[in-house]
């Protein structure tokens, strides 16, 4: 565990970057610093791996105060990864990964066989090894800024800013892959960024720092959204924050009808059988939603699939999360929402006012369940 206790930068030029922070980071989990721009960040991360020395106050890893061994040691033990990447232009991607590796005295071969495994486990196609920086994309060069860190297996990685030069989409796509690789891999991650919702995103434990480098609040991101500190957080974390907050509860409890679903080939004995629904989901002979209909407009044999409405968005009750079904139904004009399995068979519906009380009882219970609802 990384403890940072009563820390204080002060530069020389008398700028206070942190001012007495206390924060204890968890092993094995991503521990994110958000706050608005100067609030001493990376000041708080350089400290980490040395890069700055405190004024006042220590930071300890596994109970070993920082200063008590050597820098390099300490810095071999951490990853660190920056915006743009930082990669060194004159080296290929393949050499650019390997460069700790080769520093601790790895055979050219095997840093280079360690280069290779590490572009895939970040999701590079290995054809770009023998590319120079300059002929990748943002994401791509960001992506090898993550590998390089990785390849000498250090517990912890630092991460500034890392995903904040690329546009939302391809940032997106960052933030899931640091994720899974997180999931493989159980580093302990500090990663800085000035962005509320990848905070909440990625965050096991998210420290929200104010102007002047103090602490506002400490806490897992559903605590933030339910609880924010003070005025200051709650402006910080911005609209919205009780519809965000049901991210983090499954859907998977949510009751669902089966009665209102009905395939497209359906007999007039079964239309009939479907009882007092006000709207009927019609699916394609695979179980896939095409469309809801009022039943009196359904006729057997006949259903056209061109006149049926919209079902808006889909979620899938094993892994989206109460946001996701509540979106499912504001989007659909029934105002029901459709339920699929993994392939996108229908395994049923579910009102509004249903999803409305799990809303209530999530709001009234303690804590949420887990980070996999995403
Ligand atoms: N070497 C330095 N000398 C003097 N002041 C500095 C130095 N480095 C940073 N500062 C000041 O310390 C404060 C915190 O800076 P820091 O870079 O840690 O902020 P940050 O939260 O990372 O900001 P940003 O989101 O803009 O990256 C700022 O007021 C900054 O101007
Ligand atoms: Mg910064």
């Amino acid at each position: 565990m990384i403890r940072i206790d009563a820390v204080t930068k002060r530069y020389p030029d008398g700028t206070v970057a942190v001012d007495r922070l206390s924060l204890e980071i968890p092993d094995r989990a991503i521990t994110v610093l958000v706050g608005p721009s100067g609030c001493g960040k990376t000041t708080t991360l350089r400290m980490i791996n040395r890069m700055v020395e405190p004024s006042e106050g220590s930071i300890l890893l596994d109970g070993q105060d920082i200063r008590q061994q050597p820098v390099n040691t300490l810095r071999r033990s951490m990853g660190y990864v920056i915006q743009n990447a930082g990669l060194f232009q004159h080296r290929t991607i393949l050499d650019n990964i390997a460069t700790v590796p080769r520093l601790l005295g790895w055979s050219k071969q095997k840093a280079r066989e360690r280069a290779a495994e590490l572009m895939e486990r970040v999701g590079l196609d290995t054809a770009l090894a023998k590319r120079y920086p300059y002929q990748l994309s943002g994401g791509q060069q960001q992506r090898v800024g993550v590998a390089r860190a990785l390849a000498a297996d250090p517990p912890v990685l630092l991460m500034d800013e890392p995903f904040s030069a690329v546009d939302p989409i391809v940032r997106k796509g960052l933030q899931d892959e640091l994720l899974r690789i997180q999931d493989e891999l159980g580093k302990t991650i500090v990663f800085v960024t000035h962005d509320i919702d990848e905070a909440i995103k990625l965050g096991t434990m998210v420290a929200v720092l104010r102007t002047g480098g103090r602490l506002a609040q400490f806490a897992p991101p559903a605590e933030l959204l339910s609880a924010p500190a003070d005025p200051f957080v709650e402006d910080f974390l911005g609209a919205d924050r009780g519809i965000r907050r049901l991210s983090f509860f499954p859907s998977a409890e949510l009751e669902l009808q089966t009665a209102p679903v009905v395939a497209i080939d359906a007999g007039a004995e079964k239309l009939a059988s479907r009882g007092a629904a006000p709207y009927l989901l019609v699916t394609d002979v695979d179980g896939r939603p095409l469309g809801w209909g009022a039943p009196d407009d359904l006729t057997a044999g006949e259903i056209d699939r061109d006149r049926l409405l919209p079902y808006g968005r889909p979620f899938v009750p094993g892994t989206d999360s109460l946001r996701t079904a509540l979106d499912g139904a504001v989007l659909s004009p029934t105002g029901w929402a459709v339920a699929v399995d993994g392939e996108g068979r229908a395994v049923g519906v579910v009102s509004q006012q249903v999803i409305g009380e799990a809303v209530r009882a999530a709001h009234t219970a303690g804590r949420p369940d887990a980070k996999a609802a995403r």
